[in-house]
């Protein structure tokens, strides 16, 4: 009776192992950072520990008071699209980019004059996937969190229509749809491999 009882609790502990594995399996098979419900793009969620590529500014004093996108937009990579990103210089399927909206908080630090990151103002995102997004150009679907007060986000966000964000992106963005150009982290670890990740060349590249 007690081997029994033992056996049992051995098979219930493999199960779970088994169990955790093929969560970890699936995971890993489904390999996406986002969520799709009903055609819906459900807002993102830790993206802040992804990896970083850079800040654009756009600040609403430069732009008659009204950026487009205003103000500071930090940008992260998933980390699996990174890895694609550092070995191939390509942008894998289920690739997707955040763009986080941060107002200019002050001009003046005890460093000089200039713009300091004060409040999150909103949140956009880009996903490029073939079998989500057959139809897009490049693959790419648009969306966006921000709500008109800047105050909070929406939960749920469906793609934007192709020309009101693909169409710029496809003219002007330096790597299939993305603006490269501007995000130093991801120009200089195009198809680099481990000198991507900082440090280990003595250039400033
Ligand atoms: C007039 C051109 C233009 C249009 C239209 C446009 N974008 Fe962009 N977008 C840019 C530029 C330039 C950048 C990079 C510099 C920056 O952030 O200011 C960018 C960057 C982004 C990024 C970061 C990843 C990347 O691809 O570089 C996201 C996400 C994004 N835009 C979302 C959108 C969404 C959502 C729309 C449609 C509502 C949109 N964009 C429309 C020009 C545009």
């Amino acid at each position: 009776m007690v081997i029994k009882k033992r056996n049992l609790s051995i098979a219930y502990g493999l199960l779970t192992v088994l169990a955790a594995q093929l969560f970890l399996v699936s995971a890993v098979y489904a390999g996406e950072f986002f969520s799709i419900k009903d055609g819906e793009l459900e807002r993102p969620t830790g993206y802040r520990e992804w990896v970083y590529v850079g800040t654009p500014v756009t600040p609403n004093d430069m732009n008659n008071g009204k950026a487009a996108f205003p103000e500071f937009h930090n940008v992260y990579i998933d980390p699996k699209s990174w890895a694609h990103w550092k070995k191939t210089g390509e942008f894998s399927e289920g690739t997707i980019l955040i763009k986080e909206l941060v107002a200019v908080g002050s001009k003046a630090a005890v460093s000089g004059n200039g713009y300091f990151q004060g409040d999150f103002l909103g949140l956009e995102a880009t996903i490029k996937s073939a079998r989500h997004f057959p139809d897009e150009p490049g693959n790419w679907a648009y969306f966006s969190f921000s709500t008109p007060d800047h105050k909070s986000l929406k939960a749920s966000a469906e793609a934007f229509p192709a020309e009101a964000c693909n169409a710029c992106h496809a003219a002007a963005a330096a790597d299939d749809f993305v603006f490269t150009q501007y995000y130093p982290v991801l120009r200089s670890g195009k198809g680099t491999g481990e000198e991507a990740t900082g440090g280990v060349s003595s250039s400033l590249e």
